[in-house]
C-alpha cells in the first residue's frame, strides 16, 4: 500500500495515534468513564452553558458562512483589532497546517526551537518544507544569539514559536522576539494558552507585518472537540491565507459555540483564574517530591522532571491508579512527565497516586 503514498511522506508515517485514552484505559483495567484526563491540556470545566444552549439550533442543513463574519467581529472586539487581520480554522492545529501551506512548501525550510508543540514540524513536513532546528537549554530557554544565527544563516521562510511554550510553560521573551522579527522574517508565535499567560504579543502587529499569532477556543473556552482556531496577522496575509483553504474549513457549530463563548467571557475566564490558582497550588506540592521538579508554567500544564524514577515507569503507575499524564520518547524529554491542571479533586488524586508511589519506592531508588 505504502508505494501509493508520497515518498517524502513514507518515513513521517509514525501511526503515533494507535493507542487512545480509552484504549489505555482498558489496558490498565480502568473503567473509561473514571479515567483521571491529565494528558491532553483539556478545561475540566467545560464550555460554558451559552455554548452548549447555542448548540441547540442551527441551520445544519446550510453550508456555514465561508468567512465567519459574524465570529471575526467578536473576535475583533475580543482583541482590539480588525477583522480584516483575523483568519479562522478548524482548531489551531488547522491554521498551523495552512501557514505552512502558504508560507513553506516545496524547496523552503521552517525553522521551529524544539522541544516545542510537535504540529508545526509535521505540517512543515506534510507540505513539503524543510524543517530546522534550534535547540533550548536544560531550562527550556531559548538562547536568543543561537536563534539569531539560525535565522541568518538559513534564511527560513517561517519561524515557529510558542509563547507559553509547550511543554515547558515558559513565556518567549520580548528581546527575543523582537530581535527575529528584525530580521525580516515571518515568525508566528503561538499563544494557545494566552488566556491562562495573559501575556500576548497582539499588540505589535501594527508595527510588525511579518508577526502572526495563533490562538484556540480549546484551552480556555473548553472546546476542544468543536474546533476553533485563529490567526491574527497583517490583512494580506489573512486574504492569502482565505484563498488557499478549503472555504468551509470552520463548522457552523464551531463558529456558534465560539461567539457564545465570547458573550460568556466572564463565566469562562473565572474557570481560568481557577485553574490558574490551581497550577500554583499543584506546583508548589508538586515540589515536595524529591524524584520531581516541577517547572513553573504560565499555562493550564506543568512539566516535571523525574530523577532517581524513571519517567516511563511513574507514568505507568499513575495511569494503574486511572491518572493519565502525558509521556515523551524524545530524547530531551524523556526524563519528562507533563501534567494538565485539572479540578482540585484531580489534583488531590494525582497526589495521593504519587504519594503512594512514592511510600511503594523507597526515596531515590532508580
Ligand atoms: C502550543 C499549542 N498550540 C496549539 C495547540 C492545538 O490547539 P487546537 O486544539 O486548537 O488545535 C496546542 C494543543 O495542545 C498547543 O499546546
Amino acid at each position: 500500500m505504502e508505494r501509493w503514498i508520497r515518498p517524502d511522506l513514507r518515513d513521517l508515517l509514525t501511526y503515533s495515534m494507535a493507542v487512545s485514552p480509552e484504549e489505555l484505559a482498558a489496558a490498565y483495567g480502568i473503567r473509561p468513564d473514571r479515567l483521571i484526563r491529565l494528558h491532553a491540556n483539556e478545561n475540566p470545566y467545560g464550555p460554558s452553558p451559552r455554548a452548549r444552549e447555542a448548540l441547540r439550533n442551527g441551520e445544519w442543513h446550510c453550508y456555514p458562512d465561508p468567512q465567519g463574519r459574524a465570529l471575526r467581529r467578536a473576535l475583533a472586539e475580543y482583541t482590539g483589532l480588525g477583522p480584516e487581520r483575523i483568519a479562522l480554522g478548524n482548531g489551531a492545529d488547522d491554521v498551523i497546517d495552512l501557514l505552512a501551506r502558504l508560507l513553506v512548501g516545496p524547496g523552503r525550510a521552517a525553522l521551529i526551537a524544539e522541544p516545542t508543540f510537535e504540529m508545526y514540524a509535521l505540517s512543515v513536513r506534510w507540505h513539503g518544507g524543510r524543517v530546522h532546528v534550534v535547540q533550548r537549554d536544560e531550562e527550556f530557554r531559548l538562547p536568543r544569539e543561537t536563534l539569531l544565527e539560525a535565522i541568518r544563516r538559513l534564511q527560513p521562510a517561517a519561524v515557529f514559536l510558542a509563547s507559553p511554550n509547550n511543554p515547558d510553560g515558559q513565556l518567549l521573551p520580548e528581546e527575543t522576539l523582537q530581535a527575529a522579527l528584525e530580521e525580516g522574517v515571518m515568525v508566528i508565535v503561538d499563544e494557545a494558552y494566552f488566556e491562562f499567560s495573559g501575556h500576548t504579543f497582539a499588540g505589535w502587529l501594527p508595527r510588525y507585518p511579518n508577526l502572526a499569532i495563533v490562538r484556540t477556543f480549546s484551552k480556555w473556552a473548553g472546546l476542544a472537540a468543536l474546533r476553533l482556531g485563529y490567526a491574527l496577522m497583517h490583512p494580506d496575509l489573512v486574504r492569502a491565507y482565505d484563498e488557499v483553504r478549503p472555504p468551509f474549513n470552520v463548522n457552523l457549530a464551531a463558529q456558534q459555540a465560539a461567539l457564545a463563548s465570547l458573550e460568556d467571557r466572564a463565566y469562562l475566564m473565572e474557570n481560568v483564574a481557577r485553574l490558574v490558582a490551581e497550577r500554583e497550588r499543584l506546583y508548589r506540592a508538586l515540589q515536595a517530591f524529591p524524584f520531581l521538579r516541577p517547572f513553573p508554567s504560565h499555562t493550564n500544564f506543568i512539566l516535571c522532571r523525574v530523577s532517581g524514577w524513571d519517567a516511563h515507569r511513574l507514568w505507568e503507575a499513575l495511569l494503574r491508579r486511572g491518572i493519565l499524564v502525558r509521556r515523551y520518547t524524545a530524547p530531551a524529554l524523556r526524563e519528562h512527565i507533563r501534567i494538565s491542571v485539572g479540578r482540585p479533586e484531580h489534583s488531590e488524586a494525582l497526589l495521593r497516586a504519587l504519594t503512594e508511589i512514592a511510600e511503594e519506592v523507597p526515596h531515590g531508588a532508580p
